[in-house]
């Protein structure tokens, strides 16, 4: 049977949200930001082992108090310029340091979405075990959409139909997903998902809600926070 293994890329500064301390580590309800990713991915028993991926130069992680979670946590310290990187860089060095079988899963899960729920991990899990490709969280676009020019003014309204907004986590199997990230070389890669698809396969979106959203600009801290403070009221 493929076992699951969840991997965070967190060697990112998180320089939009304009902090001096790195974004997975500002304060989110009592904890550091990447604590509360860790603390779903971990209590998901399918789930072996949750890789973290930092920044080799990162001074903050041993500031802070892990052991609730040594029995699954695996660090790793080779973060790369991109987040592409990053992942890639976990994945090749899971090849030496623990036994992980071509057809087991990867979940790619972004230290700065907090809010993600054990009900919308299940439902990941369970709608791609025996999925062919594997596939995403994500969520149908809502706005209308405009395109600009230059200037910032608006110059067409672009169909919405058939667009959503990826989330993580995003499941691959571990060999389709580094053969994926490593052939992706000077594509856009911002997902795992887009490194699939530059192979021609599709996929599969899975519905989430926007609860799930990646804290991104200083506003979104104060709506993170309200999510996580609200479900620690019994
Ligand atoms: O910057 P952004 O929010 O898009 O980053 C998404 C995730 O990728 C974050 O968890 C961040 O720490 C990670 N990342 C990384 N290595 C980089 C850039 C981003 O692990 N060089």
């Amino acid at each position: 049977m493929p076992k699951f293994f969840a991997l965070i890329p967190a060697a990112g500064s998180g320089s939009r949200i304009g902090e001096d301390l790195p974004k997975q580590y500002l304060h989110l309800a009592g904890k550091p930001m990447i604590h509360h990713a860790i603390g779903t991915l971990c209590s998901d028993g399918r789930i072996a082992h949750v890789i973290v991926v930092l920044s080799p130069d990162d001074s903050h992680w041993s500031q802070h108090d892990w052991s609730e979670f040594s029995s699954k946590l695996i660090l790793l310290n080779c973060g790369g310029a991109t987040r592409a990187e990053s992942v890639l860089n976990g994945l090749s060095a899971l090849e030496t340091s623990i036994a992980i079988a071509d057809d087991d899963w990867v979940m790619v899960h972004d230290a700065a979405r907090p809010c993600l729920t054990s009900v919308q991990l299940e439902k990941l899990l369970d709608e791609l075990t025996n999925d062919e490709i594997g596939g995403l969280l994500a969520i149908p676009v809502a706005d209308t959409l405009k395109r600009s020019n230059t200037n910032q003014r608006a110059t067409t309204t672009e169909p919405r139909e058939g667009l959503w907004q990826a989330q993580t986590p995003q499941m691959f199997r571990y060999r389709l997903l580094t053969n994926a990230l490593s052939s992706a070389d000077g594509i856009n890669v911002t997902d795992d998902a887009s490194a699939i698809e530059a192979l021609g396969l599709h996929p599969k979106l899975v519905l989430s809600d926007s609860n799930n959203f990646k804290v991104t600009y200083p506003q979104d801290l104060a709506l993170a926070e309200l999510i996580l403070q609200k479900r620690k009221i019994p």
